[in-house]
Order: C-alpha cells, then structure tokens, then sequence
C-alpha cells in the first residue's frame, strides 16, 4: 500500500501530477492510500514517495475532456473520499473511454453527485457574498471585504467570477476554506482558512432595508426560499434575521394587504424613503437644458406605453444642431440601447445620410413617441403602430426638444412624424419632397420612413424607393446650407 498526502483544497495539478505517475507505474485504485493533509497542528500522515516520473517516450495517457471537467469540480468536494474515488475513475477510463455515460455506475453516479454539489456551492457563492466597504487610504482604491463559508474548496474556483465583476475596487473575499483577494489590479488566492473578520457596518441597514422593501408576502413560498437560499448562509446575511418574522407576519400580511386602501402607503415605502434620504442626492442636469429635459423624460408615465417599454429612448444630438430628423417610435434595439436609430431602419438612415455627406453627429435624431410599443410574440416583440392618443401625449417632449434645439430644418420621417409635428393628418404622398414654411422661421421637410423601405417586397422598386430616399437626403443637405 503506498501512502499519498495532498493539501487537497480544490487543486486538480496536485491530485493530476500524482494520478499520472500511479497510472504510469500501473498502480491499482486499492493499492493507493489518499489522505487529506490534515490542519490540526502538529499532525502529519506518514507518506510515501510518489513514483518516478515516467520514460518520456511512454505511451502518453488519454481521457476524454468530459472526465476533465468532471475531476476539476469534484476535486473542490470537501468529501476525504474524492482522491480515491476519481483516481479509481481515472484507472476504469482507462479500460473503458465511454465509462461516463454509465449513469447507473455507482462511482460514476457518486461523482456525478459531488460535481453537482461543488457547482451548487458556487452558484451560492456569487449570490450571497455580502462585500462590506473598510477604511481605505486616501485618494486610493475603494476596499471591500466579504466573509463566506462555503460547503467546498471553491474559492479559487470562483476567483475570476469576482475580478470580472468588481475589476475597479480592491476586495478580499474571507472564507473558512481559503481567501481570494483583487489588490491592485492583481489576483491571488490562498489556501489558508481565515477567521472571521468583525464586519458588520451600516450597509447592513441598507440590505435590511432593501430586503424588507422586496419582500411580498402575497408571493410568499417558503419552500421555494428555503432551497434558494439555505438556512446555513442565512448566519452571514444581514436580512437573515428578518426571514423568521417576516414569515411568521405574512399570513396576516397578506390579509391586511387585502383590507388596506389602495391609496395608503405600504409601511416599507417609509424605511425606503429614510434610507434613500441617507444616500447622497444624485447630480441633476441643470435646469432648462437638454440634459434636464432627457432626465425628466426618463421617469416619464405619460401614457401606459412606459410599462412595457425597457426605457424612455429619447432624441439624440448636439444641442445647437440645425436639422432635427423626427422618426416614429423606438423599435426593439432601441429600446434595450435607450439610443433612437441604432437598428435595422437606423442602418439604412446612417447610410443614405452618410452617401449625402451629412454628419450624424451633428443632427439632432428623435421620435415621435419615446417608447416602444410592441406586441409580445413568443420570444420575439412585434412592433405595434402608435395610436393617435399615444402621438398626442408624446408631443410634449417634441416640442419641448423643438422649442430647446430651435433647429433651422425639421425632416419628418413617415406619417406619424408628420402628424406629430403638424398636428394635421395628410397623404405623404401630398407633402414628400419640399420643404414646408413652419412657425418661427423654421422649415419640414417630409420623407418617408426608412422601415417603410426595408419592408418593400419587390426588389426593384425598393431599390427605386432607397434611391429617392437618398436624393433627399442631398436635398435635406442643401435646405440646411
Ligand atoms: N424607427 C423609428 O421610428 N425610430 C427609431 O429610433 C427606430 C426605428
């Protein structure tokens, strides 16, 4: 019997390094001893010599990139058993290359098991790292640390998870199996199980808070909770202690809820506003500016578009722009990028703009309704027209852009710009290709919609239609001179 010792905290090269060599000796599983280095002080196994490192012309060893994976997980498993068990795996494997599709394998299931519980773990572990701000030189880094306690070695595991999502800020992240610290741009892990650090701090309030505010009792589905969020984590979350009475009120909760006026506060909406007014008020545009404007617009609920909609995409541009393009409504890109024109009709605009030698940069691009209107279709949102109702509340930020970007030129695309601008209902077919007198010295220009143009079946007159469409673009040009 030969005797192995490794450090074992989720290191794959260190159990890999002495696999191969029993593998490459013909080492059986049962004639292999592995043993977890111990962290009691003053305790060490007796160990024996890994064998030498094979001849370097031996047939080299091969398992399938499925048994990598699996190893690379379960060897994070805090189970003493995991060496022997992937070692055992390792020499079956070496029989049988299609060992891991035996579902029913008792040690293939046994791993299987162990693999699932590892990446578990580490799913917990990016949702219940609670980072606490510290003390932090002047003028540098912000610091942050968190204590968790993991079921498994996963902390180096989950390392780059946290350097991706905090790169800008130094944090440490303590556990009793190991640590992970971002300092300076620079990413180290250790094995050493640390204390736990005295961390609670006022942001404690905040979660407490935060949690309250979010949590329903309507919705309440204990078990549900339960599995997502175990109670064995609640000690290290600062809304834990708020989980038993929150459970225990929310029958009666759900009742009061019920009875209550509609027009009554909820009692949490009083722990946000106190918390909201204990975080510094964000910085507001100036008043009168275009900024202001587009920040008002954000919060708008004009009309019920705003409830399905991502966000208000407002007009983009240089304040002191000469010509103002006006479309119909933000379509699907648009309203997950909150920019007017960035999709397919955007595409075909910045095309025919650009062909006239028209800058972008310096138009003012808007539409007529700031949200998207859309029908849900499966996975898809199917645009849907504005009503005339919609056009009608929205008008307002068009003449407010109108009135703060005073532009010499205004260039309605399609009928619902027209009508938007206009307030009249006309065939564009009456109005396309001149420039119209407005009030304030101001001239409208009316084309079509590049949507329209993409949605022409026959290729020849789209092909008729994009080229007109891209004169006037040239006229547009020369208007603004
Ligand atoms: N169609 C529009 O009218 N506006 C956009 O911003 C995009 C598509």
């Amino acid at each position: 019997m030969r005797r192995i010792v490794l450090e074992g905290r989720g290191n794959f090269e260190e159990w890999r390094k002495a696999a191969r060599a029993f593998a490459a000796a013909g080492i059986l599983p049962d004639d292999i001893d592995w043993q977890e280095k111990s962290s009691e002080p003053g305790f060490a196994f007796q160990r024996d010599a890994l064998p030498p490192d094979p001849a370097p012309n031996a047939r080299p060893m091969s398992v399938p990139p499925a048994f990598m994976a699996l190893a690379e997980a379960v060897i994070c498993h805090s189970d003493p058993g995991r060496f022997s068990l992937l070692y055992s795996l390792l020499w079956r494997l070496l029989e049988n290359r299609n060992l891991l599709d035996l579902a029913s394998d008792e040690e293939v299931s046994r791993a299987r098991l162990m693999q699932k519980s590892v990446h578990r773990d580490a799913h917990k572990m990016t949702a219940f790292v609670r980072f606490k701000e510290v003390a932090a030189p002047v003028g540098g880094r912000r610091k942050f640390i968190a204590w968790f306690e993991p079921d498994h070695y996963i902390v180096a595991r989950k390392a780059p998870f946290f350097q991706r999502r905090f790169t800008d800020m130094d944090w440490l992240i303590a556990t009793p199996k190991g640590s992970a610290a971002w300092v300076g741009e620079r990413l180290t892990t250790s094995d050493a199980p640390c204390e736990k650090p005295d961390i609670s701090d006022a942001t404690d309030d905040l979660w407490r808070t935060y949690y309250a505010s979010i949590f329903n009792p309507a919705r309440l589905k204990v078990k549900a909770m339960q599995a997502e969020m175990p109670k064995k984590y609640w000690k290290n979350l600062p809304e834990a202690d708020l989980i038993p009475g929150l459970i225990a009120d929310a029958e009666a909760k759900v009742l009061a809820m019920a009875e209550r006026e509609a027009t009554m506060p909820l009692a949490y909406h009083n722990r946000i506003r106190e918390a909201a007014a204990r975080m510094p008020a964000p910085k507001r545009a100036p008043a009168g500016t275009l900024e202001a404007l587009r920040e008002e617009a954000a919060a708008c609920s004009r009309c019920p578009l705003h409830e399905r909609a991502t966000q208000t995409v407002f007009g983009e541009g240089p304040v002191d722009a000469g010509i103002m393009f006006v479309g119909e409504q933000p379509g699907d890109q648009e309203d997950l990028a909150g920019r007017p024109f960035i999709g397919p009709a955007g595409t075909v605009f910045d095309e025919a703009i650009a062909q006239a030698g028209i800058d972008r940069s310096r138009l003012y691009v808007t539409n007529a309704v700031k949200h998207f209107k859309y029908e849900p279709r499966g996975k898809r949102r199917i645009h849907q027209k504005p009503n005339l109702g919609e056009v009608q509340h929205c008008r307002w930020w068009l003449k407010l852009e109108l009135d703060l970007i005073r532009p010499r030129l205004v260039v309605a695309m399609g009928a619902t710009a027209f009508y938007a601008l206009t307030g009249e209902k006309q065939k564009l077919a009456d109005v396309r290709g001149r420039a119209i007198a407005m009030q304030e010295g101001r001239s409208l220009f009316v084309t079509v919609h590049p949507s329209y143009l993409l949605r022409i079946p026959d290729e020849k007159r789209k092909a008729q239609e994009l080229a007109r469409f891209r004169q006037e673009m040239s006229l547009i040009k020369g208007l603004a001179a």
